[in-house]
């Protein structure tokens, strides 16, 4: 439970608040590439502000402040130059730094738009999305996080904008136990009272609900701990409990401020999903997924990243609950624009839920006292290229989640899995069909 006070601290991400400022301390990722090329100016909202990321005629990429400070016409209305953003209604011209550059109206030799300035961010491009950082100067390195550069890899990126805060979303990766019931006894349900279940899960020891209910069997304890990136938490299990053996299973990586990944060192199918506030009660919700094929075989070239829509509503209007993010998009949903965690009952599965708010508050504290909060990159020379946000090591099973990168439902889509998850609305589904069969037909070689 937390007081009012405290829940407004951390959900709330305006400038000024403390979770805003938090918050300003990062590259966030605002919209996929291939949606600018679409539309090369688009209005956007990212933590509590109204913008407009535009795409220049020579592919500089800007994103500045909603008006245009001539007679404060909307500049998402406006057109793109050469050198920057034209304002529809008289021309004025705006670069990607905000610095007015053209009054085609006013006398020729005037210096008027010298003096005219909008307000900018900076803005990148990485892993086929587009990156803003909205917080004080000096700007921080762009932290190549693995799955938005690892080599030989496809990727897609789906999109949600759920209305709900962003902490809903993002604490249900600190709950590694509602799987047992969202993703398992309530995903059964749901495909049995649409006659659906032989179809969809006939293979009981593959299909991920079966494999869910089990998490639930002979549990101890939770534990959670910190990593120099974020938290790593899972589940203490006791034979004397009833489960198979002792031992403690890990669970997602969280990445600090808003990243969960799934998958480990070795699996094709790895997703990050983060969880960007647009405001208070609105998430713009990105699973990033990449398929990474073994070094023996050779992943298509993508010259776009793709994206697609993950809907959480059928044609009737009616709630999709049959694939895993959908069931979880409609929990976080549910709790309502804010969650009143003044209400709430916490108990021993939320171990890691209490360590995430802790970790929160320590970082807020730390930037509030002029410090430099976590995952904060500004030396180039000792930036990795690459890096991994969690524990990596490919002989670990607790990290990998299997022995072999073909042993869960995640990485057996060439056998119909592929459809449990979000990533059946994307466009990749035949490529990583592909490189699933590819890497089970390598790894069945070496076993024979
Ligand atoms: S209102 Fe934008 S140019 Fe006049
Ligand atoms: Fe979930």
């Amino acid at each position: 439970m937390l007081t009012a006070e405290a829940n407004q601290r951390i959900t709330q991400v305006g400038a000024g608040t403390p979770m805003g400022e938090l918050m300003r301390r990062y590259w966030i990722p605002i919209r996929p590439v291939a949606q600018l090329i679409d539309e090369e100016v688009m209005a956007v909202r990212i933590l509590g502000e109204n913008l407009v990321l535009f795409r220049t005629r020579n592919a500089d990429l800007g994103l500045v402040g909603e008006f245009c400070p001539h007679r404060m016409t909307q500049l998402k209305y406006g057109y793109p130059d050469d050198f920057g953003l034209r304002c529809c209604y008289h021309g004025w011209m705006f670069d990607t730094e905000g610095q007015c550059i053209d009054t085609p109206m006013e006398a020729q030799d005037s210096t008027f738009k010298d003096r005219i300035r909008v307000k900018a961010y900076p803005v990148k491009e990485m892993g086929g999305l587009v990156w803003a950082y909205m917080g004080p100067k000096p700007v921080p390195l762009l932290p190549p996080w693995d799955l938005f550069v690892i080599p030989n890899s496809i990727r897609q990126i789906g999109i949600a904008e759920l209305p709900c805060n962003w902490l809903q979303c993002h604490e249900n990766t600190g709950d590694p136990t509602h799987s047992a019931y969202l993703h398992g006894h309530y995903f059964k349900y749901i495909l049995e009272k649409e006659s659906r279940l032989n179809n969809r899960a006939a293979d009981n020891p593959m299909h991920t609900l079966y494999g869910r209910i089990k998490l639930e069997k002979g549990i101890e304890s939770l534990w959670a701990n910190p990593t120099s990136h974020g938290m790593e938490k899972g589940i203490n299990y006791s034979k004397a409990l009833g489960a198979e053996r002792d031992y403690q299973s890990r669970h997602s990586t969280v990445i600090f401020p808003f990243y969960t990944q799934t998958g480990g060192p070795g699996q094709v199918r790895q997703e990050f999903q983060i969880r960007v506030p647009i405001d208070d009660t609105n998430t713009y919700h990105i699973n990033y997924g990449c398929y990474i094929a073994p070094d023996q075989i050779k992943a298509p070239q993508q010259d776009v990243i793709p994206w697609y829509e993950v809907p959480l509503f059928d044609d009737k209007g009616k709630p999709l609950l049959d694939f895993v993010l959908a069931q979880d998009a409609h929990a976080w949903i549910s709790q309502g624009p804010v969650t009143d965690r003044t209400r709430e009952h916490l108990g021993r599965t939320d171990v890691s839920i209490i360590f995430m708010r802790q970790q929160f508050e320590e970082q807020m504290l730390l930037v509030e006292d002029g410090g430099e909060p976590m995952n904060v990159f500004r030396n180039s020379k000792t930036m990795p290229d690459l890096i991994h946000g969690g524990k990596w090591d490919e002989n670990d099973a607790s990290v990998t989640g299997g022995s072999s990168a073909l042993s869960s439902f995640r990485s057996a889509y060439h056998k119909g899995y592929g459809i449990d998850d979000a990533d059946r609305y994307g466009p990749l589904m035949l490529q990583i069909i592909e490189i699933m069969r590819q890497t089970e037909e390598l790894a069945n070689a070496k076993t024979d």
